[in-house]
């Protein structure tokens, strides 16, 4: 007998207490990331690509745990009777009536994906995804991705009174949100991802959240202003039109260059803005020392000033940037489409004149001054700890510090060193000793910063034991330098301040 055929449903909310046991079901079953993950013996996005099926299904047992993973992750079918009993308080009827489960010749099935997030205690529903990807339709509602999780993770977690999440999808940035801020608007442009997103909201118990339908800024009114604006845009830089999640339809990298202009005049003062972007480097050698050019003439566009802070995750050349955004396909052994696909993007990339391509995150702060800061950094390969935004913020805090700070001022504050982190050397054998040839500090927490530091320098950071100002460990270095105090002073003070920008100094009271 040929397998049942799965229905796509939109989940709805016209029964809020359906949903409200259908959580339940879930937490009485101990539904948590945790629990999901050994149960499946998957890695940290739960994902269960169609060959590691059988053995997840023989993994899982009969109890409402293996029955709800089977409806909701590993998109496998279970018996009405195991259904009822893994779903209750929550009836049947009901859950069919919502659009989580329908009903096929004789067994049920999982209509929407529901996956617990990691580290925190809520749950998504998003769309079963298909097995061929390019079969998915259009207005796919994609779940928590690598993305998704990287935005989330940049995001400063402090108490606000309206944030705005903009391309809201399942609803994942605007449920997180919802923790902190008072009020949170959630937009999208495709009406499912409209319905997920009011569905989640209710399945979290977050109550503070609007969800609007619209287009970009569409969807906010003339002069509404907000504390937080979260964005993971459409922003893959393609040629197709196949996905709303994923293609913007706008040409190049427009539709980041407008979220970056357009973003600043929906800031409250102070108010901060994280978006996920992709941008062109229009020489292939632009991405080694240039990488942020044209983000900063973006930001130099917006007409409100903002202080800007540049995230790279990577830079590609065009082959490996259309390889990276279609692997789905190869993953799913679709090698004709995806050797299309590659073959159909780079020659767009080529059309355009592109020399290599990059995405990363920007972080924008409203502040009416003449000169806002610009600061760029790289984000570390492996992912950001869910604390990084946190980091992120002590060190633009510094900066501000730095910045109301003359040198004269910096030379009277106490200097120490962060405990978490090392100074690798390699030295070489050379004239009859062993002589260092390359030192750098460098950070594994947070961004994994690396800053290299050179012999005079190196005679600098000797001097700092907690116990000096900033001064006397100039003196001290110049002492065994046997240099000019003043002209150390001024070599090296810019070195200061960048090692305190980047968290490996740290100013503060003589100790
Ligand atoms: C990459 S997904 C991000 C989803 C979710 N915010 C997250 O972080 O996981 C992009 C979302 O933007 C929505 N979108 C695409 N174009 C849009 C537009 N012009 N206006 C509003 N939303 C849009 C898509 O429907 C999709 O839900």
């Amino acid at each position: 007998m040929a397998p049942e055929a799965r229905h796509r449903t939109t989940p709805s909310i016209r029964r809020p207490d359906s949903v409200v046991a259908l959580r339940r079901a879930l937490d009485a079953a101990g539904y948590t990331f945790a629990a999901v993950r050994e149960a499946l013996g998957a890695d940290e996005t739960l994902m269960v690509l169609p060959h590691q099926v059988p053995l997840a299904n023989r993994r899982l047992g009969d109890g409402p745990l293996g029955t709800l993973i089977r409806l909701f992750v590993v998109d496998g079918t279970v018996t009405t009777e195991q259904a009822a009993r893994a779903l209750a308080p929550l009836s049947l009827q009901e859950a069919i009536g919502m659009g989580v489960v329908t009903l096929g010749r004789s067994r049920v099935h999982g209509a929407v994906r529901i996956l617990p997030t990691n580290g925190a205690s809520f749950v998504f529903a998003s769309d079963l995804d298909a097995t061929d990807p390019s079969d998915l339709p259009a207005d796919f509602v994609m779940g928590v991705t690598e993305s998704s999780r990287l935005l989330a993770c940049l995001t400063v977690r402090r108490p606000v009174e309206r944030a705005l999440d903009l391309g809201t999808g399942c609803g994942y940035q605007a449920v997180f949100a919802a923790q902190h801020a008072r009020q949170v608007v959630a937009t999208d442009v495709n009406p499912r991802a409209v319905a997920f997103a009011r569905f989640n909201a209710m399945l979290n118990g977050a109550d503070n959240i609007e969800v609007r339908s619209g287009d970009g800024f569409g969807a906010v009114q003339e002069g509404e202003a907000f504390d937080l604006i979260v964005c993971n845009p459409p922003f893959v830089i393609s040629p197709d039109r196949a996905f709303t999640y994923r293609d913007s339809g706008l040409h190049a990298d427009d539709v980041s260059h407008n979220l970056v202009r357009q973003v600043p005049r929906f800031l409250r003062p102070s108010g901060l803005a994280h978006l996920l972007v992709s941008w062109i480097h229009p020489h292939s050698s632009d991405a080694d020392d240039e990488w942020s050019g044209p983000l900063r003439g973006w930001v130099a566009e917006a007409a409100e000033p903002c202080d800007a802070w540049f995230f790279r995750k990577g830079s590609y050349d065009p082959l490996a940037y259309a390889i990276m955004w279609n692997q789905r396909l190869a993953l799913a052994n679709q090698m004709p489409r995806y050797v299309a696909a590659v073959d159909r993007w780079t020659r767009y990339f080529e059309h355009l004149g592109v020399g290599a391509l990059a995405w990363g995150a920007v972080w924008l702060r409203r502040r009416d001054v003449e000169r806002p800061r610009v600061r760029c950094d790289e984000l570390p390969e492996a992912s950001l700890s869910a604390d990084a935004a946190n980091e992120l913020v002590r060190l633009l805090e510094t900066d501000d510090l730095l910045e109301g700070l003359s040198d004269a001022e910096l030379l009277a504050c106490g200097v120490s060193v962060r405990g978490d982190q090392r100074l690798e050397q390699v030295m070489r054998w050379s004239g009859g000793a062993f002589r260092t040839v390359d030192a750098s500090l460098i950070r594994d927490t947070g961004l994994a910063s690396r800053a290299e530091v050179d012999p005079p320098l190196a005679a600098v950071l000797a001097g700092v034991d907690g116990s000096r100002t900033v001064g006397q460990v100039l003196e001290h270095a110049a002492r065994a330098l046997g240099g000019d105090p003043a002209a150390v002073s001024a070599q090296a003070l810019p070195a200061i301040r960048q090692l305190v920008s980047h968290g490996f100094l740290e100013l503060g009271g003589v100790g």
